[in-house]
């Protein structure tokens, strides 16, 4: 259990952390959030992540709640408080507090919420076995390139899914491509030996893992394809696995029931997993990219 939370410019015992009842995000799910893995006691591709959230709340025209410099103080010691060396952080920022009214509020102040959990290591037998998902139509709204909190479909993709027995549910566009995980990118390894991941655009968030695990494949030289592919298409490729900050990379063996290429986790996956995990311990190792001094800064917002 965490020790602590940051709940606007201060850090409070985690289990006393809160926000107030008309928080926008509360009442109306007005805000937008980010998770950044930590690796090795080093975050994960924070420069990216910091990009998105802040290109996440462009979009829905909210200011940033405090300068960059000071979000990545207070997420520094916000670690440090709370030792946490694997895991993830996680930053949610809102509209702020206001009476409850649709349309945005004259005056409301961004309100900003960070929080960290230690996680453990995927276990080898998860690894090993790899996992299934499930097919479900995609029922979400027409910008899913925002990393918004509003998850409803998401959430109920991924009851669906665990009722089901299974780790995750593909999501499924009306002309039956397949969009993206309820909280992960989704991938094949084509009939021809491609890595094929759906473009970014609206349709689907464009994952940090994503687009880091994009550049280590191009950089060993595999074939890969940015575009929509069928669930049909998924069914008969050679491999299938999933990535976001949680799970990094993930064999997929079963889609519906339909086993994926033999049953068994794809030996691409696995050497793509490894490649991750590698980029991931570098970062942990290197001091630059890892977590800095944050000490004396409470109440810094
Ligand atoms: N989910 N697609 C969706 C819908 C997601 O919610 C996520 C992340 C991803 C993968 O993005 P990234 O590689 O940047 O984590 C794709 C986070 C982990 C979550 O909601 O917990």
């Amino acid at each position: 259990m965490p020790r602590y939370a940051y709940v606007n410019g201060r850090y409070l015992p985690h289990a006393q952390a809160a926000v107030h009842i008309e928080d926008r995000g509360y009442q109306f799910a007005d805000g937008v959030y980010e998770v950044v893995p930590v690796f090795k006691g080093a975050l994960v591709d924070e420069g990216p992540h910091l990009d998105r959230l802040e290109r996440s709340l462009r979009e829905l025209r909210i200011d940033m709640p405090v300068a960059r410099a000071t979000l990545k103080l207070i997420s520094r010691e916000l670690m440090r408080r709370n030792d946490l060396t694997q895991g993830m952080l996680y930053l949610q920022v809102t509209r702020g507090v206001a009476p409850r009214d649709h349309k945005f509020p004259a005056q409301a102040t961004p309100a900003l919420v960070m929080t960290t959990r230690q996680t453990k290591p995927h276990s080898e037998a998860l690894l090993n076995q790899g996992i299934k998902v499930i097919a479900v139509p995609d029922i979400r709204w027409e910008r899913c390139d925002i990393k918004s909190i509003s998850l409803l479909p998401n959430v109920l993709a991924k009851q669906q899914a665990t009722e089901a027995g299974a780790y995750e549910a593909w999501q499924i566009d009306g002309e039956g491509y397949v969009t993206e995980g309820s909280s992960t990118n989704a991938w094949i390894v084509s009939a021809e030996g491609k890595v094929v991941t759906r473009d970014a655009s609206h349709a689907i968030l464009s994952g940090i893992t994503r687009l880091s695990l994009l550049k280590l494949i191009r950089e060993a030289g595999f074939e890969v394809e940015e575009r929509a592919f069928t669930l049909e298409e998924a069914k008969t490729a050679r491999e299938a696995f999933l990535t976001s900050s949680s799970s990094f990379v993930l064999p997929i063996v079963a889609i519906d029931e339909t086993p994926v290429g033999n049953g068994h986790p794809g030996i691409l996956s696995g050497k793509l997993r490894a490649r991750y995990l590698d980029y991931m311990a570098a970062l942990g190792a290197d001091p630059g990219g890892g977590t800095g001094a944050g000490a004396g800064i409470e109440g810094a917002a």
